[in-house]
């Protein structure tokens, strides 16, 4: 099979890397890719958002499958045009895996995804919706400290502000609403109570009935250490989470992600795709958070490493409907990913340095590009989140000392890099040890 891969991050990096495994995959491509992606795949210059560009790439080169990474497209209708082109008889049998413009509402819009929580009894915050500043204001006064304010669209992951009292909640506001600092995204918001508990990323395939979960995991969104400072786009993850247990994911799968797919049957927008629930696991069991539309990122990563079976044969289970045929297969363990980023990063970031000692990184560790490009041979950083530093271990404990261990042979100018990824796994299962032991 030939297959292209939509995107040029860490996460698309993973699926190639994954895809290149697979015994039936003839040719992958990546549409923009990087610089790591190359090493795998045929990289061709046409933007992730080019609907244009990539329905004649897959022409072009008669690609059988086209997996759709990041939201943007999946949320613009890069579904829709595949498959309008498909039946008008453009694209020969070649399918594209991702939700449908309507379906991907549910990360488009924050109100479409609450009022179809709301009106189908799945758990999230409560919340209300307001187009206006004026009234947002008074909701905020009369709610009253902490809530969470919240840009109805799509916003590059920033578009969610934690206000920890009133006057931070009406700054939120006013940046959202007044500001308009995240464009068009604010022209709604929503104000949501905020929850308390430990956060998890649960993935799982959809056929548009049936899904079938990942193994949990835990991204860190947080810039420094003991997730503090500002949101990025996700500064390491490892699977899987102790904090969503067996019991919990069960809860999550049967509560949440089943509900939530048939709701959107039922609304006329079946799913087809991978979900990513955002949840809270408060003392009153999951909530979400968001969805997502996509594999997460950098979720995908240890997914990849840990997934032992194809990934191949998962993704054209859930295109033809059938996933009850199928189940994916893990490696025993965790595995671990610590993002290495730009100086600046999330903030305007440096560009251009040189990275030096990826030959130093054990063979079995996979160091996954995200903003990598060649320089006269030379590879060197071209975007905030650089590389993703991925492990596999025996335990959660091992999977992290080799990706720090590895981490720490690689240098470019001003990196940096969260020191803690998987401390919250790690303490939750000493916890859990010392309570065995009593
Ligand atoms: P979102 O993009 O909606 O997942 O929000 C980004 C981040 O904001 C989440 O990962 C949480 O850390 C935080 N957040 C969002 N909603 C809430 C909430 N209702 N309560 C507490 N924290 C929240
Ligand atoms: N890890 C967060 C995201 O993929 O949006």
């Amino acid at each position: 099979m030939r297959i292209l891969v939509v995107g040029g991050g860490g996460r698309e990096h993973a699926l190639v890397w994954k895809l290149a495994q697979s015994p039936r995959v003839q040719k992958l491509f990546a549409a923009p890719g990087n610089a790591g992606i190359a090493e795998l795949a045929t990289c061709v210059d046409i933007a992730a958002e080019d609907t244009e560009g990539l329905l004649a790439l897959v022409r072009q080169e008669k690609i059988d499958l086209t997996v759709v990474g990041p939201e943007a497209p999946l949320v613009g209708g890069l579904v829709d045009a595949f498959q309008k082109a498909r039946c008008a008889g453009l694209l020969g049998s070649g399918r594209i895996f991702g939700p449908t413009r309507r379906a991907a509402a549910i990360e488009g819009s924050k109100v479409f995804a609450k009022e179809l929580m709301q009106k189908y009894g799945i758990p999230t915050a409560r919340a209300a919706v307001f187009d206006n500043p004026a009234a947002a204001r008074s909701y905020i006064k009369e709610l009253g400290a902490p809530c969470v304010v919240k840009a109805d669209g799509l916003a590059a992951g920033k578009g969610v502000i934690v206000a920890d009292d009133m006057a931070a909640a009406l700054d939120a506001v006013e940046i959202i609403m007044v500001r308009r600092a995240f464009g068009a995204a604010g022209q709604r918001v929503l104000i949501e109570e905020r929850l308390e508990g430990e956060e998890a990323s649960v993935l799982a395939f959809s056929d548009g009935e049936r899904v079938l979960p990942f193994l949990p995991a835990q991204d860190h969104k947080r810039i420094f250490d003991g997730d503090r400072g500002p949101n990025t786009g996700g500064m390491g993850a490892y699977a899987p989470a102790p904090a969503c247990t067996p019991e919990v994911l069960r809860e999550v799968e049967e509560r949440i992600l089943l509900p939530t797919v048939r709701a959107l049957k039922a609304e006329g927008a079946p799913y087809v795709g991978v979900l990513y629930a955002g949840l809270m696991l408060t003392a009153d069991g999951p909530k979400v958070l968001e969805f997502n539309a996509r594999f997460g990122d950098p979720e995908t990563q240890p997914l990849m490493c840990l997934m032992a079976g194809d990934l191949l044969e998962l993704i054209e289970a859930a295109l033809d409907g059938e996933l009850e045929r199928v189940r994916p297969v893990w490696h025993p363990g965790a595995a671990v990913c610590v993002v290495m980023a730009a100086e600046g990063y999330p903030g305007p970031y440096r560009k251009g340095d040189p990275i030096v000692g990826l030959a130093d990184v054990p063979p079995d560790v996979v160091v996954f590009h995200a903003g990598t490009a060649r320089r006269d041979g030379e590879l060197v950083t071209a975007g905030g989140r650089v590389l993703g530093v991925t492990a596999r271990g025996a335990d959660l404990a091992e999977a992290v000392a080799r990706a720090y261990d590895a981490a720490g042979r690689i240098h470019f100018a001003g990196v940096h890099y969260r020191h803690d990824i998987g401390r919250k796994g790690l303490t939750r299962l000493a916890a859990a040890q010392e309570g065995e032991a009593c």
